[in-house]
């Protein structure tokens, strides 16, 4: 399959970024996206040109790294998909792909295609975990947990911080982002204990960081590529209400 891409090519967070266009030809329907940058990439080092810069790590759709905008959308048009797990074989021979970094705010570009995430780790520190001691894992099992909770807890814990649901959001919310980690704390036993201090740190910490609150448009369960559901969202308010009143 052949391309034309239009990717963003930016020096630094200083310089002005602007669209370059590129041809790659004879890509396997079967790559995925990012091997199809990466034989972009060998093409350009091969012409002494600077290869674009992109973030990947696992590119098995787990650590969250992957973050391109294509052809408008965070990880492309496929649902519930990371870009590593976006394959060529979904785009159309010939067509021109549009590629962008994440665009908030509180992400700023650091090069070409990769921003700075670190405002979404800020956030995880001052919640992202349980300080009791759950003791090895039969202790914790003695606690029952009902099904229903344990697997809406498990659903959240798949957010991967891709940030995703910040860059659709045209408020730049982090309430999806958070709301996953607050439900997978809430909804546990062990996550109660501190359950009122975290939604508080979380949430002031967001409004710190410049992100913004959330106005119900629902772009970011959409695009989000884990279902992160809606309903996070609403649970992270109850116990937003609930720490505030009590
Ligand atoms: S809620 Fe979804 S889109 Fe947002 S960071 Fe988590 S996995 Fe990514
Ligand atoms: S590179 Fe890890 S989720 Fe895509």
């Amino acid at each position: 399959m052949n391309f034309t891409l239009k990717i963003w090519r930016q020096k630094d967070s200083a310089s002005k970024g602007k669209f370059v266009s590129y041809k790659v030809k004879d890509i396997s329907p079967d790559s995925s996206f990012l091997e199809m940058l990466d034989v972009l990439n060998e093409d350009l080092i091969h012409n002494n040109e600077e290869p674009v810069a992109f973030d990947h790590d696992c590119r098995e759709g787990i650590c969250g790294c992957c973050s391109l905008y294509i052809n408008g959308r965070p990880h492309g048009s496929d649902e519930k998909t990371t870009v590593c797990q976006l394959h060529m074989r979904k785009f159309r021979d010939g067509n021109t792909i549009i590629i962008e970094p994440w665009r908030a705010r509180p992400f700023p570009v650091i090069k070409d295609l990769i921003v700075d995430r670190t405002a979404l780790d800020k956030i995880i520190t001052e919640g992202g975990f349980i300080s009791v001691n759950t003791g090895n894992a039969p202790d914790a099992h003695n606690i029952l947990i009902p099904k229903e909770n344990a697997d809406l807890a498990f659903d959240a814990a798949t957010c991967i911080g891709c940030g995703a649901c910040v860059a659709a959001c045209k408020n730049a919310s982090a309430m999806l982002f958070i709301s996953a980690r607050i439900s997978q704390f809430a909804l546990l036993s062990q996550g109660r204990l501190e359950a009122k201090d975290r939604v508080n740190r979380m949430i002031a910490r967001m409004d710190e960081l410049g992100f913004g609150n959330c106005s119900n448009t629902g772009a970011c369960e959409a695009e989000c590529p884990k279902g992160i559901t809606l309903a996070n969202i609403a649970r992270l308010n109850r116990e937003f209400i609930k720490a505030k009143a009590v």
